[in-house]
């Protein structure tokens, strides 16, 4: 078989990168690991940014996302018994997030994908990516049990953090940055309506916790846990009680319970391999950077990271440019850094970190500099809803 654009990897970054391709008439085929029931399934992210909705807009993905999806033009921080609102949209100047599940995005592009008779082939895992350093690398991966091989002009590794393009590489040729923080989320979705109209992160003695929301009728929580935790120590009775013992008591007060749809444990990681391009194979999302989700970043770097990406691969095709191809990784890069020190940041401001009683009352006094610092609101609300994309042209 023979592709343009090999991708491996169907999560946003590469049915994302999928789209915007064949837009410039780029022919691309999807090898994914998993099932479609499986892909579809999967319940991660909620936040998205005005870019990465502008990328959904541009790629005509977004009927169902204008009708479901909800405007949050600020969030809560919750700490010390007081709340203070971060007013995303006052402090940027007119900007604000959407919420709307990954899970509903990536079955809204897949649906779109097979409309416009894209290619994905599910249970088809990449073994390894080969001769990426010729104009003609090859994906080795299996189907039904077989061997096979997909030839290419360019590879790109949309395979998460486990996925197999990174490590097609020789580690010697990256350079990874990496932390693993001492803790995980725990979290519960379940219809009931959420306990506020906008998402609250709490800061509490006994740890982190977070309201947010799926629609007005579906509610998505969660709590700080520990490393070795395990979804089979909670009912969903000890789910309620601790997270409401984290909320502010007039939070706290008006949560609906219910019984749940999932729960999970996410480990929180912040991870950057350097740089995202070797020869013909790119990498783009979580197979080439994680952040822990304190920030809601993790979706969105996937979105910008394909935008320059295609943007590279629409110069080569349709103008034989090379030049955009070599500045992808550094310009991914840029935008990558900035939001992995904004979620670690996030991360260390509102997480419990042991009996550490010094770095509890440094939160609590950065969180007060916040709530009465105009300054300090607007750098974070302007992080918040994502820094701008650059030209990259
Ligand atoms: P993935 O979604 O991981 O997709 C990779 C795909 O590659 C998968 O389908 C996988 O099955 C496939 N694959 C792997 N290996 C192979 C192989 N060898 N061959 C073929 N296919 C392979 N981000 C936000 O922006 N906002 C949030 O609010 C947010 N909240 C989060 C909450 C939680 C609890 C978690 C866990 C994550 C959250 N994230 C959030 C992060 C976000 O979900 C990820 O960053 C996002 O999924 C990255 O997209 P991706 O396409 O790069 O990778
Ligand atoms: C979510 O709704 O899953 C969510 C929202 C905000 C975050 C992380 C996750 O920061």
């Amino acid at each position: 078989m023979r592709t343009q654009v090999g991708i491996i990897g169907s999560g946003p970054a590469g049915l994302l990168l999928s789209h915007l391709l064949q837009q410039q008439g780029i022919e691309s085929v999807i090898l994914e690991r998993q099932s479609r029931i499986h892909v579809e399934g999967r319940i991660r992210a909620g936040v998205l940014e005005q870019g990465t909705v502008n990328l959904l807009q541009q790629i005509g993905v977004n009927e169902r996302m204008d009708r479901e999806g909800i405007v949050h033009e600020g969030f809560a921080l919750a700490f010390a018994g007081r709340k203070a609102r971060i007013d995303m949209h006052g402090l940027t100047g007119g900007n604000a997030v959407m919420i709307y599940g990954q899970t509903e995005v990536t079955r809204d592009l897949i649906n779109a994908r097979l409309a416009a008779g894209g290619v994905i082939h599910y249970e088809a895992p990449a073994v390894a990516v080969e001769d990426y350093l010729t104009d003609q690398p090859r994906i080795i991966y299996e189907q039904n049990g077989s061997p096979k091989e997909l030839i290419c002009d360019f590879v790109a590794g949309c395979d998460g953090y486990h996925g197999a393009a990174r490590r097609s590489v020789p580690e010697n040729k990256l350079q990874l940055f990496e932390k693993i923080y001492p803790f995980g989320w725990l979290g519960i979705l379940a219809d009931v309506p959420p306990v506020d109209h906008e998402l609250i992160y709490a800061n509490h003695e006994r740890g982190f916790a977070l309201c947010s929301m799926r629609s007005h009728t579906r509610s998505r929580y969660y709590i700080q846990c520990s490393l070795d935790d395990s979804v089979d120590h909670w009912t969903d009775d000890a789910f309620w009680d601790e997270l409401r013992r984290r909320l502010p008591p007039e939070s706290a007060e008006k949560l609906v319970t219910g019984p749940r749809l999932e729960m999970s444990i996410a480990p929180l990681r912040s991870f950057v391999v350097e740089p995202m391009r070797f020869g013909t194979l790119f990498l783009a999302g979580d197979a080439a950077h994680i952040v822990p989700p304190t920030g809601a970043k993790g979706l969105n770097l996937a979105a910008s990271d394909v935008y320059y990406l295609a943007r590279a691969l629409t110069a080569f095709y349709t103008e034989k440019r090379t030049d955009l191809l070599d500045r992808y990784s550094e310009t991914a890069l840029r935008r990558v850094w900035k939001a992995v020190r904004f979620s670690w940041w996030f991360t260390t401001l509102m997480h419990k970190f042991g009996d550490d009683l010094l770095n509890h009352r440094l939160q609590l006094a950065e969180l007060d500099y916040l709530a009465g610092s105009t300054a300090a609101r607007t750098a974070m609300a302007e992080n918040y809803v994502g820094l701008p994309f650059e030209k990259f042209e």
